[in-house]
């Protein structure tokens, strides 16, 4: 059987590592697919730099277009990112009828519904298991490996950047900003970071895999997102001191509220406990929690990023086409999961509604009393305390740090009881809430 042909656009960090693994892999990849995977064409912005890499092997463009446009190409990959040409150029791909393979997180966070629904239409394949965690094969354990499954929670460590900082500043004790400035001199944070610190990289990935473990339609704008820029230092200290650690997690789960079965959606600085398996997932690496009813727990960890691990990922989605290009549209497996048509209409309910525990920093007036107010607030608002810490104030201070984990609660109902608490004479600035998930 003659190769299947590959249109290549954006020849970066994923797409020199899909290059070459393609050509060193060529031989045990033909052997698993079937038939030769070949690169035909590659559109990059510099051709030069491109050529002294594929040295003739493919032809170079540098209109992308040529790529999506060209009859001889039966799978597009595209890793140029961002959310305007790629839109227009993976939407032109499965209009000329061409599979597609993206690691674009962002694209199928925002337009997956509608770019889903033009391949379906189209009897093409998106596939985009390199857009969430890497080189681990989360996509494909979601979709296919726990198909048996009713899915409960999705909890994942989803941004090596966030992870990398997290751990540097628990292990040395540094601050956010110090740990930020050595994440960027050491190639590990983008120079422009705001996308991987403030959470909405993760919050792309936890959208899509939302997405595919319920069985609705991609959301992201339901997504609460919070990153880790404000955490301080002292917090993962008295963290470390509870027997917890803080993560970033982009967490989706099942829940009900007021009788209604709902989908929580969010992203944000959690503590979980130190003995956790994934609470010892240190640097730059990912792992993906997934609760499930028949399979029970089970953990994905991995490379999240880089040349090469994105790239296993890629690979695999052109050897899963490669397989299934002659089956009929409707035997391919669905985009999300499941059936385009058995999708549901189970809502992500708002942050207000979640329930989780919560991790409370008063800073208070070392006074006769402060701790019973506290306590009296808490349990007005039914809210009941799992432990406390108090510090003694230190050498000539007056103020200290009081910290309190919660029972799980609303987040309505927290956030009622800390503006009662910050309302105090004896309370000083804001409390500190970091959400504390047990993950059992
Ligand atoms: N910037 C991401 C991270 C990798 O730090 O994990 C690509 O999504």
């Amino acid at each position: 059987m003659k190769p299947i042909k590959i249109g290549l656009i954006g020849l970066g960090v994923v797409g020199s590592g899909t290059f070459n693994v393609l050509k060193r892999n060529q031989e045990e990849i033909r052997r698993r697919a079937g038939r030769g995977i070949e690169i035909a064409m590659i559109a990059v912005r510099n051709a030069e730099r491109a050529e002294a890499l594929v040295c003739g092997d493919c032809e170079i463009v540098t209109d992308p277009f040529l790529v999506v446009d060209h009859p001889e190409i039966d799978i597009v990959v595209e890793l140029i990112g961002g959310c305007d040409t790629a839109k227009e150029l993976v939407l032109r791909a499965i209009g000329n009828g061409k599979h597609v393979v993206t690691a674009n997180k962002a694209l199928l966070a925002l337009h997956g519904n509608e770019i889903f629904a033009a391949a379906q239409t189209r009897g093409v394949t998106v596939a985009f298991e390199a857009a969430v965690a890497g080189g681990i094969p989360i996509i494909k354990a979601l979709r296919e490996g726990l198909t048996a499954n009713r899915i409960e929670s999705v909890s994942g460590i989803i941004n090596g950047t966030t992870n990398f900082i997290l751990t540097e500043m628990r292990d040395k004790g540094l601050d956010f900003s110090t740990v930020l400035k050595q994440a960027q001199a050491l190639g590990y944070a983008e120079a422009d970071p705001t996308f991987d610190i403030e959470g909405v990289d993760a919050a792309h990935k936890a959208t899509i895999m939302s997405a595919i473990a319920f069985g609705i339609p991609v959301q992201f704008e339901k997504a609460h997102v919070e990153g880790i820029s404000s955490l301080q230092a002292i917090d993962i200290k008295y963290a470390e001191q509870l027997g917890y650690r803080i993560k970033l997690l982009g967490i989706t789960k099942r829940t009900v509220v007021d009788g209604v079965e709902g989908i929580e959606l969010r992203v944000h600085p959690t503590l979980i406990p130190a003995k956790a398996l994934i609470a010892n997932v240190e640097g730059a690496m990912n792992a993906v929690l997934v609760q499930a009813d028949a399979v029970g727990a089970s953990l994905y960890y991995g490379r999240g990023a880089g040349s090469e691990p994105t790239a296993s990922s890629v690979i695999a989605d052109l050897v899963d086409i490669t397989r299934l290009a002659t089956a009929d549209p409707e035997y391919r497996v669905p985009h999300l999961a499941f059936q385009p048509n058995q999708m549901t209409d189970v809502q992500i309910v708002p942050m207000s509604e979640i329930t989780t525990s919560y991790y409370l920093r008063v800073y208070v007036k070392d006074q006769l009393g402060v701790m019973a107010d506290l306590t009296r607030i808490l349990a007005d608002a039914r809210i009941s305390i799992d432990a406390v810490l108090q510090k003694e104030p230190g050498e000539g201070e007056t103020r200290t740090d009081i910290i309190m984990l919660t029972h799980q609660t609303q987040e309505k109902n927290i956030d009622a009881a800390i503006a009662k608490i910050e309302a105090l004479e004896t309370v000083v600035g804001k409390v500190v809430k970091i959400r504390l998930e047990n993950l059992a």
